[in-house]
């Protein structure tokens, strides 16, 4: 244990590290430095979103356990905002500087398998899988589960990529079993049935050092192509439903003795029934509304929890809603680059913008987005949405 490593609480002045400076980063950037924190983050991109809101950003891979160290040299504490940090740069950062959360549970959640395995083991409820090495493995999972099934990359997928789906459009093909071979890159992953969605909900719960916990309520989470599109806080389900959320994220927040955040993706299928997708010991994108909706926004929750700080209120102070602005929206039919018309968006009551300073658009890429309150979750979403159309509309609109 390093001498920062007191059990007292990391006040404002000091320095937080964060390994990750996108958007998460960025944000918990910024709340933390309207708390009167100094920020360092460490990311392979010296344009990465965070860049503008910190005091140092250092230049370097997720591997490149000399800079990790550098970064808990720097810092009284350091938090992550993205799950592949290699083993070695935590502990690199663990010399200097507690690491929340910690290199044990982070090795557990960045590998799928492993994850799916905890999860299993500790008796929480998963849909049925399949681990697999090989594409005949694959193909023997595959017809294990029958169906249709979702194949997946154990390490580095997100915003559904290194994914491929079989089955959909009837019995799985060679070829189909193939193409989802490579497109979880060919080496370990997981078979998963498809789960018949009612819904899909999350809760993000925070537990300090000295072991307080908090979940949120839960937000209720719409995908498209496999990327959250819109998300309301709180998710309209029955209060049962939330209870039963809400205690699961804690018993996972209290069994791998969480410091830090963590963001529980849960299916509610046909029959009502929860079924964890996976982790996320982060701020999360469906949890952006907190900002909005909450005493306490994800972010400065975060801040709270892996300083050792006393968590905030979670309850909700309004209804709200976000809808992710992707890059796609930047780019005109004829490949151009345009500026989306921020202006008529911003005309629809309870809207705000929220943008995170990426230098080049890309489709698919998460550029920004929109965040609305309303009187109910209905009308967050509405008004979100809506002001979501008005960012193209003009474009819309056939010239004469
Ligand atoms: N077994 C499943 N049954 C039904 N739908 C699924 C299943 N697995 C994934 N999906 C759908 O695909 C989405 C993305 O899957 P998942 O969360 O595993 O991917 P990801 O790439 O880690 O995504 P992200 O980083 O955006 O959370 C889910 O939110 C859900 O809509
Ligand atoms: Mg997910």
């Amino acid at each position: 244990m390093s001498a920062k490593q007191a059990a007292r609480p990391i006040l404002p002045g000091s320095t937080i590290g964060i390994f990750g400076g996108g958007q998460l980063g960025r944000m918990t950037a910024m709340a933390a430095r309207a708390m009167g924190y100094r920020i360092v983050v460490l990311d392979p991109d010296p344009a990465c979103p965070a860049r503008f809101v910190v005091d140092e950003c250092i230049e370097a891979t997720w591997n490149d356990s000399i800079e990790a160290a550098n970064l808990g040299r720097a810092s009284d504490v350091v938090t992550l905002e993205i799950e592949q940090i290699a083993p070695a740069s935590m502990e690199a950062a663990a010399s200097f500087a507690p690491v929340r959360p910690g290199g044990q549970m982070l090795a557990i959640i960045q590998d799928r398998v492993e994850q799916k395995n905890w999860l299993r083991r500790n008796g929480f409820p998963v849909g049925d899988f399949v681990a697999v090495r090989s594409l005949e493995q694959l193909e023997a999972a595959i017809k294990q589960l029958g169906g249709r099934c979702f194949c997946k990359s154990a390490t580095g997928g997100y915003d559904g990529r290194g994914q491929g789906k079989v089955g959909f459009r009837g019995e799985a093909t060679r070829e189909e079993i193939h193409d989802a071979w490579e497109a979880l890159g060919c080496g370990p992953g997981v078979v998963e049935k498809a789960i018949e969605l009612e819904r899909e909900i999350s809760v993000m719960v925070a537990r300090s050092p000295n072991g307080e916990v908090k979940a949120y309520p839960a937000a209720l989470n719409h995908h498209e192509h496999q990327i959250l599109e819109w998300s309301v806080i709180p998710a309209p389900v029955s209060d049962e439903m939330q209870q039963q959320a809400r205690t699961i994220a804690e018993e996972i927040a209290d069994t791998f003795q969480l410091e830090g955040l963590l963001a529980v993706e849960m299916f509610v299928d046909r029959d009502g029934r929860l079924l964890i997708n996976e982790l996320a010991p982060r701020p999360h994108n469906s949890y952006h509304a907190s900002e909005r909706a909450c005493q306490t926004s994800q972010f400065e929750q975060h801040v709270r929890a892996v300083c050792d700080l006393p968590l905030g209120d979670v309850d909700v102070v309004s209804p709200a809603a976000i809808v992710n602005l992707l890059g796609d929206l930047w780019i005109a039919e004829d490949g151009s680059e345009r500026m989306p018309e921020f202006d008529a968006a911003l005309n629809v009551p309870g809207v705000r913008l929220h943008l995170y300073e990426k230098l080049r658009p890309r489709k698919g890429r998460k550029m920004g987005h929109l965040s609305a309150t309303g009187a109910s979750a209905e009308e967050a979403v509405d008004r979100v949405l809506r002001a979501k159309q008005r960012l193209v509309m003009e474009a819309a609109i056939p010239q004469a």
